[in-house]
C-alpha cells in the first residue's frame, strides 16, 4: 500500500449458507482501492452484493455470512483477519455506515447534524467544533 491508500480490498469473497446447506456466493473476487480524501461509489443491480461488500469490511455480515477469500486493508491492517477487539475499535470510529432503510437507520425527530454529532461523541470526540 502507498501512503495515499486508505482502504485496499483485494479479491474479497463472501458466502452465505443456504437452508439446504449449499453455499451462496454473494461476493466474488471484489477488489478496489480508496485513497485518502477520495469518494468511491459502487453501482450495481439489486442483489449484486453492494451491501454485503460494505458489511464485510467490518465483518458485520448477517446470519451465516462469512468472508471466504481476500484481504481488507485499512491503513495496512487486514480487517478480514483482525480480532474482535480490533474490529470494535474500527467500527463506527473509522468505518461508519448509514443503513439503507432510513426509517430504521435514522431518527426522524433528530437533524442530520445531530446524528453525526452523536456518533462522534459516542466514540470519544468531545470537541464541539
Ligand atoms: N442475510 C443473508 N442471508 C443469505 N443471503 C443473503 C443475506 N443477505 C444478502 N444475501 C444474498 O447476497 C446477495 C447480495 O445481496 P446484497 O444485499 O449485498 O445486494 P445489494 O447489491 O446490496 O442489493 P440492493 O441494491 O437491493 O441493496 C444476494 O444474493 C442476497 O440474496
Ligand atoms: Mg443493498
Amino acid at each position: 500500500m502507498t501512503s495515499q491508500e486508505l482502504l485496499q480490498v483485494r479479491d474479497l469473497g463472501v458466502e452465505f449458507t443456504a437452508p439446504d446447506g449449499s453455499a451462496l456466493h454473494a461476493v466474488r473476487g471484489v477488489s478496489f482501492t480508496l485513497n485518502r480524501g477520495e469518494t468511491l461509489a459502487v453501482v450495481g443491480e439489486s442483489g449484486s452484493g453492494k451491501s454485503t461488500t460494505a458489511l464485510a469490511l467490518t465483518r458485520m455480515l448477517p446470519g451465516t455470512g462469512r468472508i471466504t477469500t481476500g484481504t481488507v486493508r485499512l491503513d495496512g491492517r487486514d480487517l478480514a483477519a483482525a480480532g474482535e477487539a480490533e474490529l470494535r475499535a474500527v467500527r463506527g470510529a473509522r468505518i461508519g455506515m448509514i443503513f439503507q432503510d432510513p426509517m430504521t437507520a435514522l431518527n426522524p425527530v433528530l437533524t442530520a447534524g445531530k446524528h453525526i454529532d452523536e456518533v462522534l461523541r459516542a466514540h470519544g470526540n468531545r470537541d464541539r467544533a
